[in-house]
């Protein structure tokens, strides 16, 4: 069925303190590494979304045994030995994270198996995965490098050097998982990306020296034959946290703050951005901890707001939060360009085109290329017609866009599909809801 969610109102001044759920990319990490270890591993705020659970799903086809309560999540691993015992399908559902990460983790899966996901991961690219990994020895079944998809992996894989230009966080962890599994050390070369799997190696005293320098990382990471297992307190999502970032900001004399925020450089491009356009956010009580930053994200609502010629620097530590900052955009003084964002097309669903359609629906003029958008800015941009979004990839992302959208700007909303926050953010509107009251 159907689930459409109508807005019709804009929000009212708020002055809130809220929490988000745990962070995505750490909990699928989390999830992935303690299945490497034989002893119990227990992680408090793991985020309980659907690409979540696709993991959990997945190490238990290794022989996890898994125990997820309202309190906190136990996870006792099987090694690194990969004697596929259960099942030789593994479902990674919507994720692209879980997709590509658990095939670095099969790299020493001497059975057969076959990788599926659902209609969006299945039109999503392997191939830049599946080359690395043929590297380490892997063999693949596919048609154009899709799910679903079958791979054969070795027993002893061989370590690779490996040059990483996309940005992609799930490449590089990819590959940081199979050479975990690899004799000697693999040498990777990669384009800055979120940073969380380095720091969990790091953290759990796995043989792995980073090289930073301005453009590129440099990896070595060593074969290991044991791992520790790993208790972890998980902070908030600052992908989750971005719409409630973007909605205070456009909201009339509204005031939020985010508590206990994932705020590793790597993933606050949104903040960086949104401070550029002139608006008031900024990180207050910064704490390390197990080596990721963590802080409080305090928002004002903000009038004066300026166009941005945004530098592609920032493009891999704010891509999943395009979509919400072209909001930001539609109400800001000028015109804001955004370029370098082919990836941005690749994600869930085209996101790129449904950001330019969407503010072309708001009436928003921009002009889109295959990796850019221009966006003319209007201050006084306020919405009265009714605008139906079809959600065809259900893109949470996507939804939850719109959703922000229709609360700030106004007009009659018919969107589709409220189930999609279940994939990254369950709890989206029952926080909304606290808000509004
Ligand atoms: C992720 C990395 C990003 C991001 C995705 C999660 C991760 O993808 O878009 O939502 O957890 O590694 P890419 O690394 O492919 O850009």
């Amino acid at each position: 069925m159907k689930k459409i969610l109508k807005i019709n109102n804009i929000i009212k001044s708020f002055n809130k303190k809220i929490y988000v759920g745990g962070d995505k990319s750490l909990s699928i990490r989390w999830v992935l590494m303690a299945s490497l270890s034989k002893k119990k591993s227990v992680a408090y705020n793991l985020l309980k979304s659907e690409d979540v659970l696709s993991a959990i799903d997945c190490i238990k086809k290794l022989g996890s045994k898994v125990k997820f309560t309202k309190q906190k999540c136990e996870i006792i691993g099987n090694g690194l030995d990969c004697d596929i015992a259960k099942s030789l399908l593994f479902n990674a559902g919507n994720s692209g994270t879980v997709g590509r990460l658990i095939l670095g983790l099969l790299i020493n899966s001497k059975k057969k198996f076959k990788l599926i996901g659902d209609q969006s991961l299945s039109k999503r690219d392997f191939s830049r995965v599946m080359a690395p990994l043929k590297k380490f020895g892997a063999k693949f079944q596919s048609k154009k490098n899709k799910l679903p998809l079958k791979m054969t992996g070795l027993a002893q894989p061989r370590s690779i050097k490996y040059f990483e230009k996309r940005g992609s966080a799930q490449c590089k962890s990819t590959v940081m998982f199979a050479a975990l599994k690899a004799q000697g050390i693999t040498d990777i070369k990669a384009k800055k990306s979120r940073s969380h799997t380095e720091i969990m190696f790091k953290h759990l005293k796995i043989p792995i020296k980073v090289k930073k320098t301005k453009n590129f990382d440099y990896i070595k990471l060593k074969g290991i034959k044991k791992i520790n297992n790993l208790n972890y307190k998980i902070p908030g999502d600052i992908s989750s946290c971005s719409f409630f970032i973007v909605l205070t900001i456009l909201a009339n004399k509204s005031k939020i703050l985010v508590r206990n925020i994932n705020v590793n450089d790597t993933r606050i491009g949104i903040i960086h951005i949104l401070k550029k356009m002139g608006a008031s956010v900024k990180i207050i009580n910064k704490k390390i901890y197990k080596g990721e930053k963590v802080g409080d994200i305090l928002v004002k609502s903000s009038s004066n707001l300026k166009a941005i010629n945004c530098p592609t620097y920032y493009n891999s530590a704010a891509i999943d939060e395009f979509l919400v900052i072209f909001l930001v955009a539609a109400k800001s003084k000028g015109i804001s360009y955004f370029k370098g964002l082919s990836e941005l097309n690749k994600k869930e669903s085209p996101r790129l085109v449904w950001g330019s359609k969407i503010l072309s629906y708001m009436g928003v003029k921009n002009i889109l290329t295959k990796d850019s958008i221009k966006i003319y800015g209007n201050p006084n941009l306020s919405l009265k017609k009714e605008i139906n979004i079809q959600n065809f990839l259900k893109d949470h992302r996507v939804f939850m866009m719109s959703v922000i959208a229709a609360l700030t700007f106004g007009g009659k909303w018919n969107i589709n599909d409220l189930d999609s926050v279940n994939t990254s953010f369950p709890d989206f509107l029952k926080i909304l809801k606290k808000i509004e009251l």
